[in-house]
């Protein structure tokens, strides 16, 4: 096998804006991404940071702070959240003047008492109207972005959920930059009325030989062997598209949603005998047992510099 390609993450302006020195921009759109009678409420939020000290500085991967109005139970403003970049550097509009997220509503019962939990931020901004301002910080966040020189590397991009909305911002920068290496979007959401961007990933897989658009959809297909598929069942499912791209040696995987899907992953790639993707804390992949649990894993591996995780 050839030497791992070497590669640098470029310079990134952090927190240009902070908690205590927010700026106050206009949402420019907010519309709903989930289809039809979906169960779940996401939507893609779009600002204008024209004129702010954002403009041009936020890159796909990084996140920005929201600030909700109000206070919380103890009377103390609300606390900052943050929200991915699902636009690239250059923005919606093509001069980073448009930014845009994608977030999903908290909606659960209170664990304690049974009552209608609404979480505080993803409420809020899933309401704001068009015109309204937000407070926002950031950029925050230096190693989930693309490398320098991008267009010299394969990807393979892992998403549940909203964690799609990096790679987004991502696969938009690809394509401007017209790469020919290998882009490979892997999605895992409950239903198919929560393809994200479906219609962008699937025209790009229609049309880019280059480009792969694989999705789990966990509550309504069924694995062979009857489980519920999962993103890090695409590497067996669809081993013969990706596994010529892993052995690659300027191939990067890229990691965002749920926290812990990570180690899935990892079980996978172990599996497979790709190890130039996790680093093992003590020993090495020869230590590993069929009894190892997920615990065991967390604790015992980690990803390579060939691999960014970000879940939470
Ligand atoms: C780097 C980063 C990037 C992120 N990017 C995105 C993104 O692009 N899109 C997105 O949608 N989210 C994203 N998130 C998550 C986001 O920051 C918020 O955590 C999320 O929107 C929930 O915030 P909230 O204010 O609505 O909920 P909160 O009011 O903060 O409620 C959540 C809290 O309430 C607790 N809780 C949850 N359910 C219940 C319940 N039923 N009963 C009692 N307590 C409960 C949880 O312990 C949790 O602490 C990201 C997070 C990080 C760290
Ligand atoms: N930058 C970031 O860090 C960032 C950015 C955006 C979002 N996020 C986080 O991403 C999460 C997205 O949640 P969501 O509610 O939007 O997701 P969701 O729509 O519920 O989709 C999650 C999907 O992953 C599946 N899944 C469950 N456990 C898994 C596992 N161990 N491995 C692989 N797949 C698994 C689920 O299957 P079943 O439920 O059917 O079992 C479902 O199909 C949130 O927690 C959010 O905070 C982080």
């Amino acid at each position: 096998m050839q030497d791992t390609i070497l590669f640098s993450l470029p310079e990134t302006e952090l927190n240009i804006y902070s908690k205590k020195n927010p700026v106050e921009v206009p949402v420019i759109e907010n519309k709903i991404v989930t289809t039809g009678r979906s169960p779940n409420f996401i939507r893609h939020i779009t600002f204008d940071v024209t004129g702010t000290g954002l403009e041009g500085k936020v890159r796909a991967g990084q996140s920005i702070g929201i600030l909700p109005p109000g206070v919380d139970i103890k009377g103390k403003p609300h606390q900052l959240r943050l929200y991915s970049s699902a636009s690239p550097v250059f923005g919606e509009d093509g001069e980073g003047k448009h930014y845009s997220t994608t977030v999903k509503r908290l909606i659960d019962e209170n664990w304690e008492t049974g009552e209608l939990f609404l979480g505080v931020c993803s409420n809020y901004l899933s309401s704001v109207r068009t015109g309204n301002k937000v407070n926002i910080t950031g950029p925050s966040g230096k190693r989930f972005i693309l490398p320098e020189h991008p267009e010299a590397f394969n990807y393979l991009f892992f998403a549940t959920g909203t964690g799609i909305a990096p790679f987004r911002g991502m696969t938009k920068e690809l394509m401007a930059r017209k790469t020919t290496n290998s882009v490979n979007i892997i999605f895992g959401c409950p239903y198919r009325t929560d393809l994200l961007y479906a219609d962008y990933f699937q025209k790009l897989d229609r049309e880019m030989s280059n480009f792969n658009y694989l999705v789990s959809v966990s509550r309504e297909q069924i694995r062979r062997d009857g489980s519920r598929p999962y993103v890090q069942h695409q590497l067996i499912d669809n081993r013969e598209i990706l596994q010529p791209i892993l052995h690659q040696p300027n191939t990067l995987i890229y990691v965002c949603g749920l926290k812990g899907m990570e180690t899935g992953i990892f079980k996978t790639l172990h599996r497979l005998g790709m190890h130039e993707y996790m680093n093992f804390r003590k020993g090495s992949a020869e230590d590993v047992t069929a009894d190892w649990t997920d615990d065991h894993w967390k604790k015992a591996v980690k990803p390579s510099e060939r691999m960014f995780v970000e879940t939470y």
